[in-house]
């Protein structure tokens, strides 16, 4: 074998060698890459904002999604509870929201950005159970004052429709409204809201 032959085989032998090195470097950099555009399941339960459709929910209807391992709710009120919510203000012990239990633009009578949906995170402001919704206009055991609301079941927590706390029950505070902002008419984004009131 001439030395120019042996020179070539090794040349090219180098030449494989470096493109595989280089093809599996390549690989080991792309995959943290691709999975840093991901949030991660961590990230997610650290408080990751939360994106939600709701197009398909009806009036008087509730949905649930997850954010930072709550209970975020998603309330659609009908045309009566935005006229029952006023007339509870006496029985109410922050009906205007004075506590910061809610971000600056969710400060008004509705304690939403848009009048026809609440989104408030499902966790009594007592000791942390979930309330139940009841919708219902007054249910023998909740009484005829009840207008639709949530109900614990733990110690007997009452809120009405814009998750405003009742007096004279153990939470002490509203329910909290998380930030967030609306990506379209029927889609929001929990957890972020850029400072911006939509
Ligand atoms: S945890 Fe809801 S009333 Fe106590």
């Amino acid at each position: 074998m001439s030395t120019n032959g042996v020179d070539t085989s090794r040349r090219r032998f180098l030449t494989a060698a470096t493109s595989v090195v280089g093809a599996v470097g390549v690989g080991v950099v792309a995959v943290p890459f691709i999975s840093s555009m991901q949030p991660s399941a961590r990230a997610r339960a650290a408080g990751a904002p939360v994106e939600a459709d709701f197009s398909k929910l009806e009036p008087g209807s509730k949905m649930t999604v997850e954010w930072r391992g709550k209970p975020v709710w998603i309330v659609r009120r009908t045309e009566q509870n935005l006229k029952d919510l006023p007339t509870l203000d006496a029985s109410l012990r922050d009906p205007a929201s004075e506590e910061e239990q809610q971000p600056p633009y969710c400060q008004n009578e509705m304690r939403s950005i848009k009048p026809e949906y609440l989104i408030a995170v499902g966790i009594c402001t007592h000791l942390g159970c979930s309330p139940t919704y009841r919708p219902e206009i007054a249910p023998a055991d909740l009484g005829d004052a009840w207008k639709g609301g949530f109900f614990c079941p733990c110690h007997g927590s009452r809120f009405d429709l814009a998750g405003r706390v009742y007096q004279g029950v153990p939470a002490p505070l509203n329910l909290v409204v998380p930030p967030h902002m609306y990506l379209a008419d029927t889609r929001v984004l929990i957890g972020e809201d850029k400072g911006a009131a939509s």
